[in-house]
């Protein structure tokens, strides 16, 4: 153990595992158990209280929302890059946006879209090509990574992933104190939105999209929730809608409606 944490008891931990899964439907294994210490221990700290049972009690006290939100952001794996697993862009541009309807705009929604890079990336690729309208919902549980994604603001090496002549067209090269980060351009800001949503609750109003981004989220949930989640997601699919989950992912046994179009791509009938 490191210094500086505090130990976590069996019981403890069971309290911690039972919290994440019914509030976020993360299910969190033994192997997780030093996660949760290191990444709880400070909040532990700068609330004074001295030990995880006491944590916990205070999270789950009535109007302590704010630090339960805070438990939930710090218990989250929010790794995440431009252009991550770049063939389904490829299949996007090539295979979807030709015959995309456009008399109407094309919805995408990211679900799980952590601080944004996925979101930010279709932008990019529908500006370059698409022909009609366009908008982005990106979503996550976390709210200190929708900060982030709002904000649009990057350190300048998560660039490497996104090509030169995109960078050049749709990102603001940060100069003076914001030097070494850069800034989505506005034309592509305007066209995404981002909103909170925990996908292992019944969802808000969101409409329709044509195609629906789930990727690196369902390696958290058990199979009852993977499949709760991805039936939610699912109703907001148009028919001909396509549903696409990471490359490590796969729908097998989650879902009897979507049809498999190539591995990790699935299509609604
Ligand atoms: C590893 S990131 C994936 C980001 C992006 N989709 C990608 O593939 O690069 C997983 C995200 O899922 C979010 N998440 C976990 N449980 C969630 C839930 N129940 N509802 C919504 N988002 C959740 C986390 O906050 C995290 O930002």
């Amino acid at each position: 153990m490191h210094e500086g944490l505090l130990s976590l008891s069996d019981r403890e931990f069971s309290l911690f595992q039972r919290l994440i899964f019914e509030r976020a439907g993360i299910s969190m294994g033994p192997a997780k158990r030093a996660l949760i210490a290191g990444r709880l221990t400070k909040r532990l700290k700068a609330l004074g209280l001295g030990s995880f049972a006491d944590y916990h009690a205070y999270l789950t006290q009535r109007g302590n929302e704010g630090e339960l939100q805070q438990a939930v952001d710090l218990l989250t794996t929010n790794e995440t890059y431009f252009f991550r697993e770049p063939k389904h862009f490829d299949f996007l541009r090539e295979q979807i946006l030709p015959k995309a309807n456009t008399t109407r705009p094309l919805r995408i929604w990211s679900a799980a879209c952590s601080s944004g890079e996925e979101v930010y990336t279709l932008a990019m690729v529908l500006a370059e090509h698409h022909a009609g309208a366009w908008e982005i919902l990106g979503s996550d549980i976390s709210q200190r990574v929708l900060a982030q994604a709002r904000s649009a603001h990057y350190p300048i090496d998560r660039a490497e992933d996104i090509a030169p002549a995109l960078l050049k067209k749709y990102c603001l090269k940060g100069i003076g104190a914001q030097q070494g980060s850069f800034l989505v351009d506005k034309p592509l800001r305007s066209k995404v939105r981002f909103e909170s949503i925990n996908l292992n609750e019944p969802l808000p109003r969101v409409g329709e999209f044509d195609v629906i981004f789930l990727r690196n989220v369902m390696i958290y949930f058990d199979m009852a929730t993977k499949r709760e989640v991805v039936e939610r997601l699912v109703a907001q699919l148009r028919p001909g809608g396509y549903f696409i989950v990471s490359h490590s992912e796969s729908l097998n046994g989650v879902t009897e409606i979507l049809r498999v179009v190539s591995p990790s791509i699935y299509r609604k009938p």
